[in-house]
């Protein structure tokens, strides 16, 4: 197979690529969570948006998205059918999780990456002083639907925005009516929550890889004693903060 130089070119994307969709989601208009920028950056991702630019649409077995967040901005309580991965990139976030999201908490800084089981309501914000942005990686060709905390759906519901069973967001405040036809989404059941399981932050932070807890691996690789700069990571301090 010939990969010519313009298949290379559209799998190059540049920061200033990216193209930011304030409406992804249901809860766009909830205050508090209204200042969100979400990308979608290779495959569908989990955008309840139809204005959502990919850059790179074709299947990689993956999802990889971005969230931009001001300072005290929150993404609310959801869950996924796959495995959800977010590397920070800049800023300082609290994640929290579980059914109302209080079984457990862990803060992560910039190079940290946190792995979220599937089904596990999760939620995040930005605690730092300034912008934050993480980027997020979904599981497999099609992620599926986010599902939403039910009082993620309930409070959504006096700002305007109404879900779809197909994944559709009708923006009434925008003119836009709910189809007589279509099947609006309700809140999971509480037999529904009851299954859901329920994860320690001591469990939990095993999820967790800390930028300054990084180990050195020095021989890696085939070719690591190939002259040239030793590919080489330095371990530092253990981080110190609140939560895990
Ligand atoms: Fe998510």
């Amino acid at each position: 197979m010939t990969i010519v130089k313009e298949e290379f070119k559209k799998r190059v994307i540049l920061f200033e690529d990216l193209v930011a969709d304030r409406t992804a989601f249901i809860d766009a208009k909830t205050p508090g969570s209204d200042k969100k920028e979400n990308y979608t950056i290779i495959g569908p991702g989990v955008s309840e948006s139809s204005k959502r630019v990919i850059n790179l649409v074709e299947a990689h077995g993956f999802n990889f998205g971005a969230a931009a967040m001001p300072y005290g901005t929150k993404n609310s309580l959801h869950s996924h059918l796959t495995a959800e991965v977010f590397i920070v990139a800049k800023g300082t976030w609290r994640f929290f999780w579980g059914n109302d999201g209080t079984e457990g908490e862990a803060i992560l800084k910039e190079g940290d990456v946190f792995s979220i089981p599937p089904k596990i309501f999760r939620a995040f914000e930005n605690i730092g002083s300034d912008d934050g942005f993480l980027y997020c990686i979904l599981g497999e060709d099609n992620p599926g639907k986010v599902t939403w905390a039910p009082q993620v759906l309930r409070t959504a519901e006096g700002y305007g925005l109404v879900l779809l069973e197909d994944g559709r967001l009708i923006d009434t405040t925008a003119g836009e009516e709910v189809p007589g036809h279509a099947k609006v989404v309700t809140p999971i059941s509480n037999e529904e929550l009851a299954k859901v399981p329920k994860i320690s932050e001591e469990v939990m932070c095993k999820q967790i890889f800390r930028f300054q807890d990084r180990v050195p691996h020095e021989e890696s690789y085939l070719d690591c004693r190939l002259s040239g700069e030793p590919k080489k990571l330095r371990p530092d301090r253990a981080w110190n903060g609140r939560g895990c």
